[in-house]
């Protein structure tokens, strides 16, 4: 696990999209997992910039998204006011913007007819795609990564989750208010990857910005593994772990001191100045 610690939001996305455009520079046809929420919206920023005045290609790229409200989708027969769905997010955020292809993009379909079904071909997707290359996450206020909520099984597998009220609150203030719906009528359910799905990808890039993620980042990354913060089943993570947490994020953190040494000590390893073999273990 390798917890990077940057000045703000602005660094912490540049970083993270320097991240992903160096996985896609390396291999174009990556299998990029995508998440939802305000907080990878500055590095989904950073990556269109990257497309348009460096030329980044997302032509081969294919993306699975984590999660989506059931019950709401990109379908022009429904009312406007009903989709606000993650797919329309995505659309508006990410892939409008860039030259990724229309049939290399899943996102779990909250129309689907038989939603257990559709959850069953999601993983089936994934598998025939290879496996998800580089999983980007946030972290959801109750510890939950996706819409995997307090008490999922950390073997879980794509499935329908009802949500709790805390991310109930988050979702409806920063999704549903604006757009003038009722509390009550907002999606309570949703179709999310499980956390043993997650584990399965080759890496993994979290990212957490502000004072109020530092207690929840602080549980995950250092209190015990448990199902009651499904985001700490990243220390069960056996591929490569990045955190990148602006300073806020990262204030509770009981080991910052190590974590900022250790990324000091990979700096100077990168720039050559520490010879040219990582030792093992300092990479986390
Ligand atoms: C939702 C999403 C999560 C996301 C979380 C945090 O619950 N399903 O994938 O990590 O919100 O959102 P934000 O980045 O807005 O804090």
């Amino acid at each position: 696990m390798e917890v990077i610690i940057k000045k703000n939001y602005e660094e912490m996305s540049r970083y993270a999209a320097e991240l992903i455009a160096g996985q896609i520079r390396k291999n174009p046809r990556l299998v990029l997992g995508l998440a939802t929420g305000a907080t990878p919206v500055g590095t989904y920023k950073e990556l269109i910039r990257m497309h348009r005045e460096e030329g980044l290609d997302f032509s081969q790229v294919i993306t699975f998204n984590l999660d989506e409200y059931l019950g709401v989708g990109i379908d022009l027969s429904k009312p406007y006011h009903l989709d606000q769905s993650y797919a329309r997010f995505m659309h508006e955020e990410l892939f409008a913007h860039i030259n990724v292809k229309p049939e290399n993009i899943h996102i779990p379909d909250g129309l689907a007819p038989d939603p257990e079904e559709f959850c069953r071909q999601y993983e089936e997707a994934i598998r025939e795609a290879g496996g998800i290359d580089l999983q980007v996450l946030g972290i959801g206020r109750d510890g939950h990564w996706a819409f995997n909520e307090p008490g999922s099984s950390l073997a879980s597998r794509t499935r329908v989750q009802a949500l709790t009220k805390e991310t109930l609150d988050d979702n409806y203030a920063s999704f549903y208010r604006q757009a003038g719906i009722a509390r009550e009528e907002m999606p309570h359910f949703a179709i999310t990857m499980g956390i043993g799905t997650i584990l399965e990808a080759r890496s993994i890039l979290m990212l957490a910005n502000g004072k109020k993620k530092a207690k929840v980042v602080a549980q995950a990354l250092e209190g015990p593994v448990t199902s009651q913060v499904t985001a700490s089943a990243i220390q069960l993570f056996s591929g490569k772990a990045t955190i990148v947490l602006d300073e806020e994020a990262a204030s509770e953190l009981k080991n910052i001191e190590y974590y900022r040494h250790v990324e000091k000590l990979q700096a100077e390893l990168a720039a050559g100045r520490r010879g040219k073999r990582v030792p093992e273990g300092v990479a986390g």
